[in-house]
């Protein structure tokens, strides 16, 4: 029989409808393995949901080179004009749990991974271009006020605005969240961004700094409060069904990759900082740069092993590309691959989702899911240096050396920081309609909330700009404090 049913060990299976009994009525008898092995795997059937990001929606796909970068970077994956380059993408809500409806308020994880010819690049941004927090001491805190409060256990409106009204800096992310942005339709409708500044590196080892940009070629769809409302209340997978249904249709969502370019020397003399996770950089300074496109145009044949169990780090970067001293950036280089060992296992990376299609030498040894072979042709080569023909470091692909200064110090990063005048800038961009949905979707976000925290976060946006203030306040029956 060619398709004959196994156990794990490959021992034929003769009956898979029956349990092994004493009797027709039972009980059962201990040595039915079959039965046994069934319900032990079953029990093992979950993983650790992600701590944040839990629930997601992914696709595979390819990113295309159209125009030349090379005079930035060395990347492999950029080298010429034509390059294909096989991708996995993972959008996410950052809040909700893996059950969690698709349309609710919230920012959308854009996770990408690049299998380039150099290992695998992950960028593992949001569809908004900052966020609420500078400082990466400050994101378990802020992660703790969008999940649930102990006692209660559901979502507190009051724990969430009484920490952004604490942290100014927020005010930018929050005016992006509560305006139409902070909803869109599917994943297909929203742009992605790198969100930190990263730094290319060329041939020349000239260093620069760079953002990335993913613009969505669908066109931006949103939804109001109501109308998500009605969304989730006929089906919680609305954006599952639209990624899935839509690549299934052999209509491929595409996505134009841009990148802004500042010159490394110019960070010195920027009027804001431009490591601050919490900034743009303005497009009139460093103008977009046209780079590719990305198609996503094939979806998982089984979603656990190629979107739950992927594995993207803004640790996985390759030749080409670097970090920058943006802070929130240098703390997410460890937690990320902290988690996949914690949530997936030590060899989390050979997991064929996470495998780069690249050669991969290491002398990392043992541990739960040694599956694989010897990484190394000659198994005498584990450690290093070895005179048995080992993987030998590559000194061509070293990063230029990153000019930095300063005394170790806590410094403040709420000193000399203006948190009004992007947010401003924004509220003041949008049209009539677009403020007063932003004010009503605030005031339905601060629902229940006291009233002091209301007035402080009320001061902020006025900061920003005196009719942001006003409306808000008139939306929520208060007065901006004077
Ligand atoms: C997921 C930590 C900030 C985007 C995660 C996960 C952790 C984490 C632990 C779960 C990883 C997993 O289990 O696979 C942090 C820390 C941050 C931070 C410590 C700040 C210091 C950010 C920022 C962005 C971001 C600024 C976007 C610009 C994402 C995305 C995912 C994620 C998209 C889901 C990735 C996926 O689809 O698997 N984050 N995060 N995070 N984070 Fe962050």
């Amino acid at each position: 029989m060619a398709n004959r049913l196994t156990t794990t060990a490959g021992n034929p299976v003769a009956d898979n409808q029956n349990s092994l009994s004493a009797g027709p009525r039972g009980p059962l008898l201990m040595q039915d393995y079959q039965l046994l092995e069934k319900l032990a795997h079953q029990n093992r059937e979950r993983i650790p949901e992600r701590v944040v990001h839990a629930k997601g929606w992914g696709a595979h796909g390819t990113f295309t080179v159209t125009h030349d970068i090379t005079q930035y970077t060395r990347a492999e994956i950029f080298s010429e004009v034509g390059k294909k380059t096989d991708m996995l993408a993972r959008f996410s809500t950052v809040a909700g749990e893996m059950g969690a409806a698709d349309a609710e308020r919230d920012v959308r994880g854009f996770a990408l991974k690049f299998y380039t010819g150099e290992g695998n690049w992950d960028l593992v941004g949001n569809n908004t271009p900052v966020f609420f927090v500078r400082d990466a001491y400050k994101f378990p805190d802020f992660i703790h006020t969008q999940k649930r409060h102990p006692r209660t256990n559901l979502r507190s409106n009051t724990a969430m605005w009484d920490f952004w009204s604490l942290s100014p800096e927020s005010l930018h992310q929050v005016t992006i969240l509560m305006s139409d942005r902070g909803l869109p339709t599917a994943p297909m409708y929203m742009n992605g961004y790198g969100s930190h500044t990263y730094s290319f590196w060329n041939d020349k080892g000239e260093r620069y700094w760079v953002k990335f940009h993913f613009k969505t070629r669908q066109g931006h769809l949103h939804l109001t409060n109501a109308e998500a409302a009605e969304v989730v209340g006929q089906t919680r997978e609305s954006y599952q069904e639209a990624l899935y249904g839509t690549i299934e249709k052999g209509e491929f969502p595409q996505w134009t990759l841009f990148v802004q370019i500042m010159p490394e020397t110019d960070a010195e003399k920027t009027s804001y900082n431009p490591f601050d996770l919490t900034k743009v950089w303005p497009h009139g300074d460093y103008p977009l740069i046209e780079v590719g496109v990305m198609e996503l145009n094939r979806n998982a044949e089984n979603y656990f092993t190629e979107i739950e169990m992927a594995a993207f780090s803004p640790s996985n970067i390759v030749p080409g590309i670097g970090f920058s001293p943006d802070k929130m950036l240098q703390a997410r280089v460890f937690s990320y691959a902290d988690a996949h060992r914690y949530r997936l296992g030590t060899h989390y990376e050979a997991l064929p989702v996470n495998r780069p299609k690249s050669p991969v030498h290491h002398y990392h040894k043992d541990g739960s899911m040694r599956f694989f072979d010897n990484f190394n042709e000659n198994p005498d080569a584990y450690y290093e240096p070895n005179s048995m023909n080992g993987p030998q470091e590559d000194p061509s692909v070293a990063e230029p050396p990153l000019r930095i200064s300063g005394d170790a110090e806590r410094y403040n990063h709420r000193e000399g920081n203006d948190d009004y005048t992007q947010p401003g800038n924004l509220f003041r961009l949008f049209n009539d309609e677009q403020k007063q949905r932003l004010f009503s979707n605030i005031a339905a976000a601060m629902e229940g909330v006291p009233d002091e925290i209301k007035l402080r976060q009320i001061t902020h946006f006025a900061k920003a700009d005196p009719a942001y203030g006003e409306g808000v306040a008139k939306a929520v029956g208060l007065s901006v404090p004077t």
